[in-house]
């Protein structure tokens, strides 16, 4: 059997504020005086059981409160590089929440600056390429999504796409449509959060209205065979998020997750972690606790690592490049041990 860890990997569907571990949490709130509700790194872990997306959001913006310094930045980035080249991730494609920080009155330079300082030497340090995907947290306004895409028109040479995240239900893409917009018209590629909690319409709106070129989760898109058909045919990429479904009740656990079935009706499906620190695994947890529960074969498991590549925002040539060292990696996998030279 493959081991997952390893084969080169893409990491498309990863919040960075996702990453925050309990103790880094704890770190900077003593570092900046940020007051926790909760007294100890174990009774804060404690909390980590959701019943729903709302529960965890809402303890994820609790989270984000102790960011405030172009260093905390920094370390939260440098330290989810350093876990994911571990586990040999090649290529990050890494979302932030600017509406989470700046709502607390830390200006939009310092978060990405903070971030770039970390991810422009994530090829030298940790020997993974990465690019940066600013979302629009959809339970605010269309007003402050555009305000936040104009105040992020310096930066755009950092950011090679925008995308869509927060509470789903109640909030349609459609709500943002002259945003993506006008996202598009400065240059930006689009993505969104669709299908997680929301139904196949939204999944419908963010491909129709939005013009997306990845769908963040999409895993209700199964409930709507015109929808699958139409997937498939446009050969769009879903960045699945199997731990997080499983922690956020979207799926009843692994065993009833659609990721083999998105595999077999031949859907562009990719494995990613969505917030490694809140459900459990980074990337190769959530490899490995499919192929258990899902009964992945080697070729699965192959296809998935390989779509994350097609599914990137990288050249041509780059996904080759990786495309090709998978190959390598399964050639070796498959290789009959050669016989025992006679004595
Ligand atoms: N923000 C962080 N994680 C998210 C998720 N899984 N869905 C929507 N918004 C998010
Ligand atoms: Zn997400």
């Amino acid at each position: 059997m493959i081991d997952v860890a390893t084969l080169p990997k893409a990491e498309l569907h990863l919040h960075i504020e996702g990453t925050l571990e309990p103790e880094s949490i704890f770190e900077m709130a003593e570092r900046n005086g940020v007051r926790l509700a909760y007294p100890s790194v174990g009774a804060l872990r404690a909390e980590y059981a959701f019943s729903d997306l709302q529960s965890f959001l809402n303890l994820y913006y609790a989270g984000v409160t102790v960011l405030r310094t172009e260093r905390d930045f920094h370390d939260m980035a440098v330290a989810y590089l350093r876990r994911a080249s571990a586990q040999n991730v090649k290529h990050a494609e890494i979302f932030f929440d600017p509406q989470s920080h700046t709502s607390r009155g830390v200006p939009l330079e310092t978060v990405v600056e903070g971030l770039w300082s970390a991810l422009r030497e994530s090829e030298s340090h940790f020997g993974m390429t990465t690019k940066l995907i600013m979302c629009f947290l959809r339970d605010l306004s269309a007003a402050s999504a555009m305000e936040t895409l104009e105040s992020a028109l310096p930066y755009r040479d950092r950011i090679v796409a925008v995308g869509l995240d927060s509470a789903e239900r109640q909030n349609p893409p459609s709500k943002f449509e002259l945003v993506f917009d006008r996202a598009r018209a400065e240059g930006f590629l689009t993505v969104a959060h669709a299908g997680e909690e929301g139904p196949p319409a939204y999944v419908w709106e963010a491909l129709d209205i939005l013009k997306v070129s990845r769908v963040d989760h999409g895993i209700r898109s199964l409930e709507d065979a015109r929808l699958v058909d139409r997937l498939r045919r446009m050969k769009m990429p879903l960045t699945v998020c199997p731990l997080s479904n499983v922690r956020l009740h979207v799926v009843e656990g692994l065993a009833h997750h659609p990721l083999k079935a998105m595999l077999d009706l031949g859907l562009l499906a990719t494995v990613n972690s969505d917030d490694p620190a809140y459900f459990g695994g980074y990337v190769n947890e959530n490899y490995a606790e499919s192929v258990r529960a899902l009964a992945l074969s080697d070729d699965d498991v192959v296809t998935l690592a390989k779509n994350g590549f097609h599914a990137s925002f990288l050249d041509d040539a780059a996904k080759r490049r990786h495309l090709t060292a998978i190959d390598a990696v399964r050639a070796l996998e498959v290789q009959p041990l050669a016989p025992a030279p006679p004595l």
